[in-house]
């Protein structure tokens, strides 16, 4: 027979703002850099709401803000790359969270679908942007995986807490 706690139930608190950002952080990720290119102006974003979606095609997700300053930028890029990051690449990290990151000090190399991915990582991803979904207050961008690239001998760079780990 199924035992019911007290306790455990009490537990459970009506959720607001405050408290949903504090127990989602309690859920670790990984730490990646989205890239897009439009007319050779490069920008990147710190995203660690990436995850996998689907083997065969294989697909992956991430969402963005609808209120940020480029998220037009992402919506209408037709190719993007996603650049999982290494422990050693918290810099790299914390840039891309700026409103406006400094790209000088970013090792790039080129992808085949003139796109950039960032040198370095401990895997790389080039995608296909082919469809994007408005929910709440962010776009949900679904994009399927053309070229990967993935390095054994790194360590990942994690976030839990609303911290690096
Ligand atoms: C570890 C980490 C993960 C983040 N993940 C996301 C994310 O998944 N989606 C998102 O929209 N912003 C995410 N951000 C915030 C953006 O990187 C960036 O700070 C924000 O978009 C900057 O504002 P702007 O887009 O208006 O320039 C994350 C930031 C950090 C430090």
């Amino acid at each position: 027979m199924a035992r019911f706690s007290i306790h455990a139930k009490k537990n459970m608190k009506k959720v607001n703002k405050l408290n949903f950002k504090k127990t989602l952080s309690k859920f670790t990720t990984g730490v990646t850099v989205v890239c897009v290119k439009n007319n050779d102006v490069i920008l990147g974003k710190t995203v660690n709401s990436f995850n996998s979606l689907s083997l065969n095609p294989p697909m992956v997700l991430f969402s963005l803000g609808n209120y940020s300053s480029s998220i037009n930028k992402y919506m209408f890029s037709k190719y993007l790359t996603i650049n999982i990051l290494s422990k050693k690449q918290k810099k790299i990290s914390d840039n891309f969270a700026l409103k406006r990151p400094n790209l000088k000090n970013i090792d790039f190399f080129d992808g085949k679908y003139k796109t950039v991915l960032i040198k370095g990582c401990i895997a790389n991803l080039e995608c296909k942007l082919i469809n994007k979904i408005k929910k709440g207050d962010h776009v949900v961008f679904i994009c399927e995986v053309l070229n990967i690239s993935k390095n054994d001998n790194l360590k990942p760079l994690m976030y839990f807490n609303s911290r690096y780990k």
